[in-house]
């Protein structure tokens, strides 16, 4: 069974570049896998200094997870910040990988070019070094993510591989697994961008908790193009491309299959919308129940939280012994 492990930052609500990139493929896997996913709240200080705010939305987020179809009996969903062993790691990984590959990283460019004027964390440029200590404290072999953590994972493995050869065989070397449909679902507004938390305006960007109305308005308005045709072709029809895509990953038919079986784009909206709303709407309905029961869910993240933390401090454990640290007095 491969040990699977994958993240994400409690930062706003879950959109459906989230599900399709990622969740669906969590809650696939579980059975496969012996699986592991983080509510990552310390990459999240990347980016929010409100205070109380991050509490608030982990527990949003855990229940987001179990409402998407995660089994806490089966799968163990921990917070970041409960497990000290993914702060120690980071700084034994921060000094495993090198200012030259942090700067080359398109997520610190992208991040802090939009920030700029603002104040930018320096753990906006050490955040791939969190990241690792995140996958290789599990031995993960696969991360299940979207197409734009594909560097995230390449430098860990970079990581992992440098550390191995100066130590010794110590951890996993992880490989990134990407869905078929849904790796990278685009803005509604600007397919050119992903859909993302932090894009200008929300008229772009599909929530897991937006009402049907809201959802049928969005796909609606969705941005397209002139000429009418329907087909699949990202760099020429970007719109039109992604909408096949999120119908794709909600049907599970082919994107070419799709394309061929439209002429008009007004169908093509309006059967996506359709199908994103049957995806969307149990979830809605289960994430109500979780959030009215606080107690509960503090119950299942402790059950993750001791797992995780079972299988973080026996990796931090062996890579004190690989670094050669007097072991503790
Ligand atoms: P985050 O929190 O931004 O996103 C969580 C997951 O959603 C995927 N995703 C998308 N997939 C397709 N299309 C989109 N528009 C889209 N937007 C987001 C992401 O690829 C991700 O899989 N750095 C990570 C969190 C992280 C992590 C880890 C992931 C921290 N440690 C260890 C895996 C393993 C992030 O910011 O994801």
């Amino acid at each position: 069974m491969p040990r699977v492990l994958s993240c994400i930052q409690p930062t706003g609500s879950v959109h459906l570049g989230n599900h399709l990139g990622a969740l669906i493929n969590w809650v696939a896997g579980q059975h496969e896998g012996d699986v592991y996913h983080g509510i990552v709240d310390l990459h999240a200080l990347t980016v929010v200094d409100t205070p109380g705010l991050i509490g608030d939305q982990t527990v949003e987020l855990a229940a987001m997870l179990f409402a998407v179809g995660l089994d806490p009996q089966v799968a163990t969903v921990f917070v970041q910040s409960h497990i000290h062993e993914h702060s120690e790691l980071s700084w034994i990984m921060e000094c495993t990988v090198s200012y030259g590959e942090l700067s080359r990283m398109t997520q610190f460019k992208d991040k802090s070019a939009k920030r700029e004027g603002e104040f930018i964390s320096a753990g906006i440029f050490t955040y791939p070094a969190l990241m690792a200590a995140d996958i290789l404290l599990y031995d993960a072999d696969e991360v299940p993510v979207g197409d734009d953590q594909r560097q995230h994972v390449e430098i860990t493995r970079d990581v992992a591989l440098r550390f191995n050869h100066r130590f010794g065989d110590t951890f996993v070397i992880p490989r990134a697994v990407h869905p078929k449909a849904g790796a990278r679902v685009m803005d509604l507004q600007d397919p050119t961008s992903k859909m993302s938390k932090s894009a200008a305006t929300d008229a772009g960007i599909v929530y897991m908790l937006d009402d049907n109305a809201t959802i049928e308005k969005k796909f609606k308005r969705a941005v397209t193009d002139n000429d009418g045709e329907v087909r699949y072709d990202r760099a020429a029809k970007p719109g039109v491309s992604n909408l096949l895509d999120i119908l794709s990953a909600c049907s599970g038919t082919p994107v070419d299959t799709l394309a061929a079986s439209y002429s008009q784009y007004g169908p093509l909206k309006k059967d996506t919308a359709e199908a994103v709303i049957s995806v969307v709407e149990p979830v809605r309905a289960r994430y109500g129940e979780l959030m009215a029961d606080r107690g509960e869910l503090t119950r299942l993240l402790r059950i993750g939280n001791d797992r995780a933390r079972a299988v973080a401090a026996a990796t931090l454990a062996r890579v004190h012994s690989a670094v050669g640290l007097l072991p503790r007095v």
